[in-house]
C-alpha cells in the first residue's frame, strides 16, 4: 500500500521526478551528504547540469566522493560557497532548485541555514526558473532556529502574487517537530 507519508528524502526525490529531464539545469542549494545531488544528476543525464552548493568544505567532499563512486562527476558543479551567491555561478535557466534545510547529517550540529540567507536564495532560484518550473523546501524544525527559519520561510511564500505563483505546504499534524515541506511553482 503507498505510504501518505514517506521519507522526505523519498518525497522530495518522487516530485523532482516529475519535473526534471534529461539536459535540464538545476540547482541543489545544500548539497550536504549529496543524497539530492546524486538524484537530480541521474534525472538530468549527462547532457545535463546540476549546480551544488554548501558552505562547509566536509559537506562538498562528501558529495564529491558520492557522485564519484555513482560515476557521476561530468554533469556536476559542486561549489564551496554560501547559497546567497547562486547567480554568480549559475546563469541559465533552471528547471529545478531544492534546499534540503537544518544541519549536515552527522556533522556540526551548530552549522545550520539561516532564514534570511535562505529567503535570499530562493529569490535568485525564483528569478531562475523556467515557467512551470519548481523550488522544493525540505525545513526541519527539531533544531535551534528550525522553527523560526520555517516561519519565516513560509510568511514570505504567503505573500507570493498567486497571479504567478503557486506555494503549496505539506506536513504530518500529529506528529512533533514534523519537517514541512513547501512547493513553489511558477506559473
Ligand atoms: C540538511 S543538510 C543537506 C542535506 C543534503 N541535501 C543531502 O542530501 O545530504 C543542510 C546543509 O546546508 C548547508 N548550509 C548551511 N547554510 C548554507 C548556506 N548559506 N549556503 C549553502 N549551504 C548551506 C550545511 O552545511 C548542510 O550541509
Amino acid at each position: 500500500m503507498p505510504n501518505i507519508a514517506p521519507q522526505v528524502v523519498e518525497e522530495v526525490h518522487s516530485i523532482l521526478g516529475g519535473f526534471v529531464q534529461e539536459g535540464d539545469t538545476v540547482i541543489d542549494a545544500t548539497c550536504g551528504l549529496g543524497r539530492d545531488t546524486l538524484y537530480l544528476a541521474q534525472c538530468v543525464g549527462e547532457r545535463g547540469q546540476v549546480y551544488a552548493f554548501d558552505i562547509q568544505e566536509t559537506a562538498c567532499r562528501q558529495t564529491q566522493s558520492a557522485l564519484q563512486v555513482a560515476q557521476m562527476e561530468k554533469q556536476v558543479h559542486i561549489i564551496c560557497e554560501n547559497h546567497v551567491n547562486i547567480k554568480k555561478y549559475v546563469q541559465t535557466p533552471i528547471r529545478a532548485a531544492v534546499f534540503n534545510l537544518g544541519y549536515l547529517p552527522n556533522g556540526n550540529r551548530h552549522i545550520v541555514t539561516k532564514a534570511e540567507n535562505t529567503i535570499l536564495a530562493i529569490q535568485c532560484c525564483m528569478d531562475l526558473l523556467l515557467p512551470e518550473g519548481i523550488i522544493i523546501l525540505a525545513v526541519y524544525t527539531g533544531h535551534e532556529g528550525g522553527k523560526e527559519e520555517a516561519a519565516q520561510i513560509e510568511q514570505f511564500l504567503h505573500q507570493m502574487p498567486a497571479t504567478s505563483w503557486q506555494a503549496i505546504k505539506k506536513q504530518i499534524i500529529n506528529r512533533k517537530n514534523a519537517p514541512e515541506l513547501y512547493l513553489l511553482q511558477k506559473k
